[in-house]
């Protein structure tokens, strides 16, 4: 494969263990275990770190405290912090904790849009409409998770023709960026490649970001996929936790571990710690003791003298 990308080249990491991954839980996290492991990863070198989702309680009990964990955390300077915003409810709660950036989602598929978030896309895309004015108004940037991009468990194929026209209406709403979500991991390389060219030619001044679920275990080579396809921004979890408690069959993301170390052998410059990485798994573990973490190269270790490429020309 030639790689779209010369040794060396910037990616922008963003780390989703305490929002995707905290919000499978069913019960309530201590706000304590949330803090300590956000100021854990603020010193490991991530572009962005999504700290939690200003959604109902009722929705995601996991995810209670946003406004507290906010409050607590030590900013690292240089780190994005960004959150998940639902509605204007939540858009006022994320504003009065300062976040750095709104995450806002809906679905490309009608029916996981009304399992998710209650409403038709159209009403969603009207309430975004909403909370979209209402972060421009306080200057701070929005970015928007489109769920199912690459198919849906409840309707199958989502046509990359829907997913455009999305792309569309999003961007004419001024947003800073799309992240193209594999929300149930559904997707392979080769459609990868060609959502991601087709999403980067239709609006080139978006900031795109691919967003892998490993439920099929496509989640190293979709990555690959996206590089190649130019797309600059991950999201991935620590420990590979996560998933969409409104999706059938949702389980992890990517493991950061493994992607970090897979791009940063490939000389791709993620600006993570790989070793502080491997350590801050621990933190994780105390904080979901009873959630399975996953990951090959924490479950190896790191080869023998092991500096990735990337790193070892720093
Ligand atoms: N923050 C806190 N509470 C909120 C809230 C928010 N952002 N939005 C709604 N609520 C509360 C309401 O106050 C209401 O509480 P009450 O029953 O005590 O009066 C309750 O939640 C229901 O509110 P309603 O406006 O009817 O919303 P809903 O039940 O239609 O739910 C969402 C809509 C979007 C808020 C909810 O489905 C949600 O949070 N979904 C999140 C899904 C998610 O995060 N999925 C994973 C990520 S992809
Ligand atoms: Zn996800």
């Amino acid at each position: 494969m030639h790689m779209n990308s010369g040794k060396g080249t910037r990616l922008f990491i963003n780390e989703v263990a305490t929002r995707d991954g905290f919000q499978m839980e069913g019960r309530f996290i201590p706000t304590d275990d949330k803090v300590a492991l956000i100021d854990t990863l603020s010193q490991l070198g991530y572009a962005k770190i999504e700290v939690t989702s200003f959604t109902s309680p009722k929705a995601i009990p996991a995810l209670a405290d946003g406004e507290a964990v906010m409050q607590r955390i030590a900013r690292a300077p240089g780190v994005i912090y960004t959150a998940l915003v639902p509605n204007v409810r939540g858009a006022e709660r994320a504003l009065a904790s300062r976040i750095d950036e709104f995450n806002v989602v809906m679905s490309t598929s009608e029916t996981h849009n009304l399992a998710n978030l209650r409403m038709t896309r159209e009403q969603s895309f009207a309430q975004l409409a909403q909370v979209i004015s209402i972060a421009q108004a306080a200057r701070v940037p929005v970015n928007v998770s489109l769920s199912c991009v690459f198919g849906c468990p409840m309707e199958g194929d989502v046509p990359v023709e829907t997913v455009l026209g999305w792309i569309d209406r999003l961007a004419a709403l001024n947003v800073q960026g799309i992240t193209l979500c594999d929300t149930t991991g559904m997707a392979y390389p080769t459609q990868v490649q060609s959502l991601c060219i087709a999403a980067l030619e239709r609006a080139p001044k978006l900031e795109f970001t691919a967003h892998f679920h490993n439920t099929r275990a496509m989640g190293l080579v979709n990555s690959v996929a996206a590089v190649e396809a130019g797309i600059r921004r991950f999201d991935m979890s620590l420990g590979g936790i996560g998933g969409c408690p409104y999706a059938p069959g949702a389980t992890g993301n990517i493991v950061t571990e493994d992607l970090v170390f897979m791009l940063e052998s490939m000389a791709l410059h993620t600006g993570v710690d790989i070793v502080k990485l491997l350590e801050a798994r621990k933190i994780l573990a105390e904080a979901v003791p009873t959630e399975e973490l996953y990951g090959y190269v924490p479950a190896a270790g790191l080869p023998l003298g092991y500096r990735g490429r990337a790193a070892g020309a720093r």
